[in-house]
């Protein structure tokens, strides 16, 4: 069992390579669930519908900060450790790192004040692994808008000029830094397969996973 969380930019590929784990995970009969944030309980999920819709009124920066900080409490209580509980493996999409690339980096927010709030909201509970799909900001704006392109809207934040996503990327680099035995870096640029590869031979280097 194994609660592992995977951050970055929008468009990075999080979504295929959080399949290409789970499919693994289900070859090996491996009891699994996959989360996300903002979202994972039914209130989360309403929750998000406001943080990220484009009409109506904007919250400001420390109303946003504490709506996902909300979202993360319910999400942990009610879905992340009754799944530990049970043994099974918690592969969540965004976690408490985002909020300190997006309010500290992208929206100016102090990071201890997040650190705080992260630790209140999660009770402590920290994921074993970090797993960080690195993209220069460029790559990810062309990715955003092929989305858009193919019929997609942008929400709030892919809305965001090209500074904002820059200190989105500067700040996942530091915490990255900062407590290297807790993040796996990958370069985004990579196919989702190659970045699987990567990851599995992490996995199996801490025993989570057999070769
Ligand atoms: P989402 O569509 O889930 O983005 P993605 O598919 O790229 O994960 O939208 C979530 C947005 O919310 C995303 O732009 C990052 C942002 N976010 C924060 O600003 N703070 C947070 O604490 C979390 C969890 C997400």
């Amino acid at each position: 069992m194994a609660f592992i969380v995977f951050e970055g930019l929008d468009g990075a590929g999080k979504s295929s390579l959080i399949q290409l784990l789970a499919n693994d995970l289900t070859r090996s009969s491996m009891q699994h669930i996959i989360t996300r944030e903002p979202g994972g309980t039914a209130l989360g999920e309403e929750l998000r519908t406001i943080l990220l819709r484009t009409d109506g009124e904007a919250p400001v920066a420390r109303a946003e900060l504490l709506l996902y900080q909300a979202i993360r409490a319910q999400h942990v209580e009610n879905k992340i450790k009754p799944a530990l509980k049970m043994g099974s493996w918690v592969i969540c999409d965004r976690y408490t790192a985002s909020s300190i690339a997006f309010q500290a980096g992208g929206r100016g927010i102090s990071e201890n004040d997040i650190k705080s709030l992260n630790d209140f909201s999660t009770d402590h509970l920290q994921p074993q692994l970090f797993v960080l799909l690195d993209l220069p900001v460029e790559e990810s704006l062309k990715r955003i808008q092929k989305r858009v392109d193919g019929g997609q809207n942008k929400d709030r934040f892919e809305q965001e000029e090209k500074d904002f996503h820059e200190r989105i990327r500067t700040s996942y680099l530091k915490q990255s830094k900062e407590d290297a035995n807790l993040w796996l870096v990958l370069d985004a640029r990579k196919s989702s397969e190659d970045m699987y590869k990567e990851l599995k031979s992490k996995l199996i280097e801490k025993k989570w996973l057999k070769s």
